[in-house]
Order: structure tokens, then C-alpha cells, then sequence
């Protein structure tokens, strides 16, 4: 088959281009907003898209159902920093509960029961349970096209200034992100779990 995204016209019920870009990493978003109410969550618009220095995104698309930003935009871009938490397979139900559209102020993470800490280096506090958090320095947002202005679509971009690891992850000197069991969205209402990896080395011997 072939259709246009544009023109709706894969003549499947459900437009299936994010059933096909997949598994995505979440990025589960932790922040604050000016006056350190805490707010959390999930974004499988998200990835690492640079090495030195480490740069990460994620893309809050559309808007609440006010109208107004989402909450995570709104808090990155008055406060500065986020810390982008690993979504497990043990915190999947919370993680789940934290994507409630929440009016502003009130914490997703208390609605899930979720404990914060705060951080080493940035204002927004990382999710206790989750196994890795990494501390970012908001960078930039990109506002991208839109086919509907009320639904705006924004990149952001973080810099990674400090990474918290499970010690109890670190197998030989490198992180076995099996014993974490990060999880990733696939599409529909659908999720992946990553339990097994395997190794692959590059033709000229890179690790
Ligand atoms: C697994 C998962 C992934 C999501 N990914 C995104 C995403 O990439 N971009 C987005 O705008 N919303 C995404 N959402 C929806 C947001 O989490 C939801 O709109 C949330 O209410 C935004 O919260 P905020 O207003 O506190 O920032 C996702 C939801 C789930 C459950």
C-alpha cells in the first residue's frame, strides 16, 4: 500500500506512521515551573541527538485542552532545565498516570505516587524509582510546521550536565540496560520492553 499522510488516505482507521517509527524511546520529563511545583511527563517524541556535548530532545506537540502550552514546555523554557527520566517496565503504570492532562501546578507525579528528589546540578527534581535521570540544561526550543496553528508542534532541546545511574545496572565496567527493563512506545496503545539485546560489531572493528 502506499498513502499520504496529508491526504489521509491509507484507508486504515487509524493513520499508522507511528505504528511503523518505532520502538520510541520515553523521555519521562521532570520539571518545575517558577514557583517549584513539580510536573512529569512522558514524551516519545524523544531522543539523543548529539555526543559532545550530549543534547537530547523531546517535542510536546498540540496544546491542552484550554488551548494553553503544555505544562512541560511552559516549565523548560521559564525555568531552565529538566531531567529526562528512564521509563520502566515496573514504573509503567505510573508512567501511564503521569500522562494525565493535569491543570498546571498539580503534580502528576504525587497523582502516581511517585517520589522526587532533587537533583545534583539543575532545579528540577528526578524520579526516585526510575533507574537513570539525566539532568538538563534547557537549550533551545524549534517551533516546527503546524497543519493547525491552536495545535503548535515544538522541539526541545536539552544539555546534558548530569547523568544518575543504578549502580546495581552496571555489569563489568558497562551499563546492561536488560536489568532496567527500559520500556518504548510502538504504536496504538501498544509498548515494547527491552529484556534482550544482541552485539553486532562494525565491519572496521568499532565498538
Ligand atoms: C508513552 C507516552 C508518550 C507520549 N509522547 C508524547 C510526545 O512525544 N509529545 C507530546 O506532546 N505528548 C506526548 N504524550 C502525551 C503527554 O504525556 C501528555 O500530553 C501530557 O499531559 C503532557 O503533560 P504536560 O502538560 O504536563 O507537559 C505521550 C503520552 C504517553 C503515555
Amino acid at each position: 500500500m502506499f498513502y499520504e499522510p496529508r491526504l489521509k488516505n491509507s484507508g486504515l482507521a487509524i493513520d499508522p506512521l507511528k505504528a511503523l517509527i518505532v520502538p520510541r524511546p520515553i523521555g519521562w520529563i521532570s520539571s518545575i515551573d517558577l514557583e517549584g511545583r513539580v510536573n512529569l511527563a512522558p514524551f516519545s517524541f524523544f531522543n539523543m541527538v548529539a555526543d559532545s556535548p550530549p543534547i537530547l530532545m523531546f517535542a510536546p506537540t498540540g496544546a491542552k485542552a484550554d488551548g494553553s502550552r503544555k505544562d512541560s514546555l511552559e516549565n523548560v523554557e521559564k525555568v531552565g532545565a529538566f531531567v529526562a527520566n528512564l521509563a520502566t517496565y515496573d514504573l509503567k503504570d505510573a508512567m501511564n498516570v503521569t500522562s494525565a492532562p493535569l491543570p498546571a501546578g498539580e503534580s502528576e507525579a504525587a497523582k502516581a505516587g511517585l517520589e522526587m528528589v532533587p537533583s545534583q546540578i539543575v532545579a528540577a527534581p528526578r524520579v526516585k524509582a526510575s533507574p537513570v535521570a539525566l539532568e538538563c540544561r534547557y537549550l533551545q526550543s524549534v517551533s516546527l510546521p503546524t497543519l493547525d496553528p491552536d495545535q503548535p508542534n515544538t522541539v526541545v532541546f536539552g544539555d546534558v550536565v548530569g547523568v544518575h545511574i543504578d549502580d546495581a545496572l552496571i555489569v563489568d565496567g558497562r551499563v546492561d540496560i536488560t536489568r532496567a527493563r527500559p520500556i518504548a512506545r510502538m504504536g496504538y496503545s501498544l509498548y515494547a520492553v527491552i529484556d534482550q539485546v544482541f552485539k553486532m560489531t562494525r565491519p572496521a572493528g568499532g565498538a
